[in-house]
């Protein structure tokens, strides 16, 4: 599977280190040049290609490392492009202040996504993985979760299987509605965690046995 990771900032960098060693990576933004100097600055040179944001859309997975408030317009502008393929929502729809969401509770980032892109199967992923947590996936109890969703369950199982190697456990959490949830356990892990003076690094990982 090819992969391409779509925004430069600190969750595709995060993405764009976790999956090089195990997959066919290309790396795009808004300006190819820093897009360049991110990849020379994370060390990363020889092991991620790096394409102009049209070029590099024709991959089997795309993962949109963008805020939800920018996604929109990326939508629109790049639907033709992204038809009958996965791509990831990564978004959390955060308010500027970052203390609540944009949507209500009857919907989701990654429903408003699939919405703008019919044709595209969206599958949602990494919502409650804070970035620091890339860099040390494992806590006292386990590795990190990682909960994918989508409507569509082949698409579900590619991801799944193309975030297999990463260093998380990686759940099937279901349909895209489960969002409605999970984008909000992000909000509250971040409220909870700030209360508790763990600000970074933190995540989730559901307990339970066979
Ligand atoms: N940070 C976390 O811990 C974390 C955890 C889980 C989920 N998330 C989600 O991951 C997403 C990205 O977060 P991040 O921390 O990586 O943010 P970030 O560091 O600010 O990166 C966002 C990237 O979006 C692109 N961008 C900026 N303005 C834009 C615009 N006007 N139109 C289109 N693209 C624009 C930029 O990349 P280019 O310049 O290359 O286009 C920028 O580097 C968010 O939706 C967030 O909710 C973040």
């Amino acid at each position: 599977m090819n992969v391409t990771v779509v925004g430069t900032g600190d969750m595709g960098g995060a993405l764009v280190r976790a999956l090089a060693p195990h997959h066919q990576v290309r790396w795009t933004g808004r300006d190819v040049r820093v897009t360049e100097r991110r990849v020379e600055a994370l060390g990363l040179s020889g092991q991620v290609g790096v394409a102009e944001l049209a070029r590099a859309l024709d991959a089997d997975v795309v993962i949109l490392a963008l805020w939800h408030r920018h996604l929109a317009a990326f939508a629109r502008e790049h639907a033709d492009l992204l038809v009958g393929r996965i791509v990831v929502d990564i978004a959390n729809p955060f308010t500027q202040d970052f203390e609540d969401f944009t949507l209500g509770f009857d919907t989701s980032a990654a429903e408003e996504l699939q919405r703008l892109l019919p044709r595209s199967r969206v599958v949602g992923a990494f919502k409650n993985t804070f970035v620091a947590v890339f860099d040390a996936p494992h806590f006292e109890g386990g590795e990190s979760d990682v909960l994918v969703t989508s409507d569509d369950e082949r698409a579900r199982a590619a991801v799944r299987a193309l975030l297999a190697p990463l260093p998380f456990r990686v759940l099937d959490a279901g349909a895209l509605r489960n969002n409605r949830v999970i984008e909000r356990m992000t909000l509250l892990s971040r409220e909870v965690g700030r209360r508790h003076g763990f600000t970074r690094r933190l995540s989730y990982r559901l307990l339970g046995a066979p």
